[in-house]
């Protein structure tokens, strides 16, 4: 039998939980020209360290990671060893202890944070969060922590983005009542793949001023091309408003938008500011549509919110389940070369349509993609 490595196990949890270093990167580049004056770093949950160690090493301060998991907290010593060689590294450490347990925490007393991160750990398990199931509890564990920080400090609060508007709600008035000092922006990002991949709040002098809630999608290879929407509204401010009921004909354009953009809130204040007009005939689920009446010029398309976009040449009938003999006829029809299926269908289907798709048309012409309306109707589109 083969020796198991008696870390494997921690390294297996750790992949869960830490945060990937282009993703701690570039949170931390984004707070590098902030003068967050004089102080250590604190990260109240600090994990594999990953995320703190990029605070330190683009902010250059050293810091301090608490981490209640002494064989975490091992991997988080030997993530700080590695990334930080500058000259804090030596004044920085990681302690085992219990953040709730701020007394037996053994710290320097004239210590000072510029900076407090808590990303507390939450089951990776379930479909959705719950404030309760945070550990360490963030309102409680910033409540003890919060004396400790500079007057300018900042605090960077890492949630689960699956919270409800509701708890999220509540959580600001919270926020508000043990720091009511401190502004607040609510952020969601997104790697790009339609989801929001993380949602945090930024405080003090991190937070945007007189901006509420901000939108980030983290371009994958260079984080100087992210994307950032922001506005003084959050989410759970807007009243949930109809939407417009219009007949989509052939010949409008349509355009799926990022569904994490809209899950933000922002999504009309980045339309707005696109100079983008139109009416919304989905918001929810992975493909919201947007119907507009001109072709969006192609800046628009590279700013990678638009995943797709085109324009509307046939409608029809027909439920997708039952095959796709009538798009390959239509295909045809309308000389397409490639047609991509943009809509929900029972999952084991979808990669044998799509290929029958990709076989039965053409080899030359237009590329497009089917879409299903609100009302269940069909749509092929051709790219614009
Ligand atoms: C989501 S992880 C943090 C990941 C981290 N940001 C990183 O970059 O790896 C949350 C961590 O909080 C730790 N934790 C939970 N309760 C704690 C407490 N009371 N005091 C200190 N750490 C705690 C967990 O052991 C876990 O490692």
């Amino acid at each position: 039998m083969g020796e198991e490595n008696p870390d494997s196990h921690v390294i297996g949890d750790l992949k869960k939980l830490s945060t990937p270093w282009k993703i701690a990167l570039e949170r931390a580049n984004r707070i590098k020209n902030i003068d967050l004056g004089e102080g250590f770093i604190l990260d109240l949950a600090c994990g594999s360290g990953i995320q703190l160690a990029a605070y330190s090493f683009q902010l250059n301060k050293p810091c301090i990671g608490i981490e209640i998991n002494s064989e975490r907290a091992e991997i988080a010593k030997k993530s700080l060893n590695l990334i930080l060689n500058n000259d804090f590294a030596k004044y920085s450490k990681i302690i085992i202890g219990d953040s709730l347990k701020k007394s037996e925490i053994k710290l320097d007393s004239d210590i000072r944070f510029s900076l407090i991160h808590l990303d507390p750990a939450r089951p990776t398990d379930i479909q959705s969060h719950t404030l309760s199931e945070m550990q360490p509890p963030p309102i409680e564990t910033l409540n003890l922590w919060k004396d400790l920080l500079i007057e300018k400090g900042a605090i960077i609060l890492d949630l689960s983005p699956r919270l409800s508007k509701v708890q999220c709600k509540t959580l600001q008035n919270e926020l508000a009542k043990i720091l009511p000092n401190y502004e607040q922006t609510w952020e969601w990002s997104s790697q790009g793949r339609g989801r929001v991949d993380r949602l945090s709040v930024w405080l003090g002098s991190v937070a945007s001023k007189n901006k509420s809630s901000r939108y980030v999608r983290n371009h994958p290879q260079n984080i100087e091309k992210s994307i950032i929407v922001e506005a003084n509204k959050l989410p759970w401010d807007y009243s949930d408003s109809k939407l417009t009921d219009i007949n989509v004909n052939i010949g409008d354009y349509i355009s799926i938008i990022d569904p994490a953009l809209i899950s933000s809130g922002l999504e009309d204040i980045w339309l707005k500011s696109q100079k983008f007009e139109g009416v919304w005939i989905r918001k929810n689920g992975r493909r919201p549509l947007f119907v507009h009446s001109q072709k969006i010029n192609h800046s628009r398309k590279e700013e990678g919110l638009i995943f797709e976009s085109g324009i509307i040449r046939s409608i029809i009938k027909h439920d997708i389940n039952e095959g796709v003999d009538p798009l390959i006829e239509i295909g045809n029809k309308l000389e397409m070369k490639k047609l991509t299926l943009r809509l929900k269908m029972m999952p084991e289907l979808q990669p044998k349509f799509q290929s029958k798709l990709d076989k039965n048309l053409i080899d030359w012409g237009g590329i497009g993609f089917v879409i299903k309306l609100p009302d269940d109707r069909l749509a092929v589109c051709t790219k614009i």
